[in-house]
């Protein structure tokens, strides 16, 4: 058995079983509603959205004339599908596109920007028909705020400080008057920038001493033109476990809103060799997936607390700003456009990591999964005019109703899910009430292999009743496809029931689960 204590959690799951079958192991879940912690930042169910792959071209820009349905060149039913998910921000350009993006080639008229190779991902040439106007025309048709990342590696201080004077300044100067003769008068918001990418790798290969002294000085000419919605800044964090990255910028980054941490799940493990399949994997692999997942709560403590060392007030926040199942490319597709699907075993995957942080919504206050349509671990995959919503939406969707709700503490026991010697918790929790005073409860089950009870105690509530969702589907690697697009869609749950104030909860095997009291 694995316990585990107040906002901490954790997860499990098994083969296709109805939900009517008995569950024969039970796990114990406290709820204290008396005691609510931090509010869920709603930013943490953020979106990543870069110039790499079919994920901007195809996936949400197909230039105006098409015959696809648009508005101003973005495809109107991945709109559509965006702002059921409540996208709080949106990312872009990059990702390591970001470091060689310049921002004056994408703006203007479309037929005489110049055109770059994109040299990242696949080496194919960028046109530059996406650009400021439409990536902040995507954020006002879905409803997001967005969040530009910089180019550090290969720009200069005064490209990016003209940027944003082009994006939120409303003087009468050179680059506010720049944006009105291209057909915006007023200024955009901008709340959320990101002072570079990875800046220890594809983003200029720093130490975190000279990224920190770059950090500063780009920093430093990032100005506030819009005073009543001052720019949050976020510096590049560390790659996984680098602790000594976290406590450099900590210690000499200088005023910053954000460090931004990037964490992958490769099936694998490895980056060396092949990272394992989105579709063809059995319970072995699985079981390892799920297990390296996990990692993330070890990440997000050990940086949470170099970061109270510095900041123990919590003014900084921890940006998970990529994460996500980073498998092996489908077969016959571009290896550099990461075109991978996206099956039952990622949408538990994606609901234990939004667990996480969730219950470390003290310092984790945004998060972007990588990526939107069509590369990594999407939203939505397109294939011509048709879309489909993979596993990973449905569970984005489901468990929104946690964005800018207050997180209440949990203490959970789970049973084990063991696979070759190895195990994990099965279940993993997450509970919040939000404005209107409603607890949404979410659940995962990662044992494929069996039901679980769920006994939860709920204290200073009294809860009168209960209604749910659950997603699962025949096996752990079902997906959508174009042909069957809801094998994997959310369905109403009636395996929940309170008696005597408490709350039983039947979870099938390899589930998430969405309750509301
Ligand atoms: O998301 C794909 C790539 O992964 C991003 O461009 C980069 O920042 C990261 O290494």
């Amino acid at each position: 058995m694995h316990s585990l204590r107040t906002l901490s959690l954790l997860a499990a799951v098994a083969a296709f079983a109805p939900l009517a079958r008995p569950a024969d192991a039970v796990a114990q879940l406290t709820i204290d509603a008396s005691r609510p912690g931090a509010v869920i930042n709603p930013n943490i169910y953020g979106q990543f959205t870069e110039h790499l792959g079919r994920c901007i071209y195809e996936g949400i820009w197909v230039e105006p004339d098409s015959p696809i349905p648009n508005v101003r060149g973005i495809r109107s039913d991945v709109v559509a599908a965006l702002k059921k998910l409540k996208v709080p921000q949106v990312r872009w350009p990059g990702g390591c596109f970001a470091d060689e993006y310049h921002w004056r080639d994408g703006i203007g008229p479309r037929e005489s920007r110049p055109a770059m190779i994109n040299t990242h991902w696949g080496g194919v040439v960028e046109n530059n028909h996406f650009g400021t106007h439409e990536f902040l025309d995507f954020c006002e048709q879905i409803g997001a705020e967005p969040y530009i990342c910089l180019n550090v590696g290969s720009g200069t201080v005064q490209e990016a400080m003209e940027w944003v004077e082009y994006m939120t300044s409303d003087a009468d100067s050179p680059m506010a008057n720049l944006r009105r003769k291209n057909g915006r008068d007023k200024p955009w918001k901008i709340r959320y920038l990101a002072i570079g990418n990875e800046s220890w790798g594809c983003g200029g290969n720093m130490t975190p001493q000279f990224y920190a002294d770059n950090f500063r000085r780009y920093n430093t000419f990032v100005k506030n033109y819009d005073r009543e919605n001052p720019i949050n800044r976020i510096a590049c964090g560390p790659d996984g476990g680098n602790y000594e990255w976290t406590e450099t910028l900590m210690k000499n980054g200088g005023r910053m809103n954000g460090l931004a941490l990037h964490n992958y799940t490769l099936p694998s493990g490895s980056w060396r060799g092949p990272k394992g399949s989105a579709t063809k994997f059995g319970e072995p692999e699985y079981f390892a997936t799920l297990r390296n997942t996990l990692k993330m709560e070890e990440l997000v403590t050990k940086h949470s607390a170099i970061m109270d060392k510095y900041d123990p007030q919590k003014r900084v926040g921890l940006v998970v700003d990529e994460w996500g199942v980073w498998t092996d490319v489908e077969p016959g597709t571009n290896p550099g456009f990461l075109y991978q699907q996206n099956s039952l075993r990622d949408a538990i995957l994606a609901a234990i990591n939004l667990h996480i942080f969730q219950a470390h919504a003290d310092r984790v206050t945004m998060a972007n999964i990588a990526q939107m349509i069509n590369v990594l671990q999407s939203m939505i995959l397109t294939d011509k005019e048709k879309i489909l919503l993979t596993p990973t939406y449905h569970v984005f969707e489901m468990l929104n109703v946690h964005q800018g709700a207050k997180s209440l503490p949990i203490s959970l026991t789970s049973p084990d899910y063991a696979v070759g010697g190895e195990k994990i918790p099965a279940v993993s929790a997450s509970a919040s009430r939000n404005a209107a005073g409603k607890i949404h409860v979410s659940f995962t089950n990662a044992d494929p292999n069996r039901p679980i009870a769920v006994e939860c105690k709920l204290e200073g509530v009294s809860a009168t009743a209960v209604s749910g969702r659950v997603l699962t589907a025949p096996a752990i690697n079902s997906v959508n496809t174009f042909a069957a697009p809801d094998t994997v869609a959310p369905q109403a749950f009636d395996g929940a029931t309170l008696a005597g104030g408490n709350l039983r909860v039947t979870l099938p095997a390899k589930s998430v689960v969405v309750l509301e009291l």
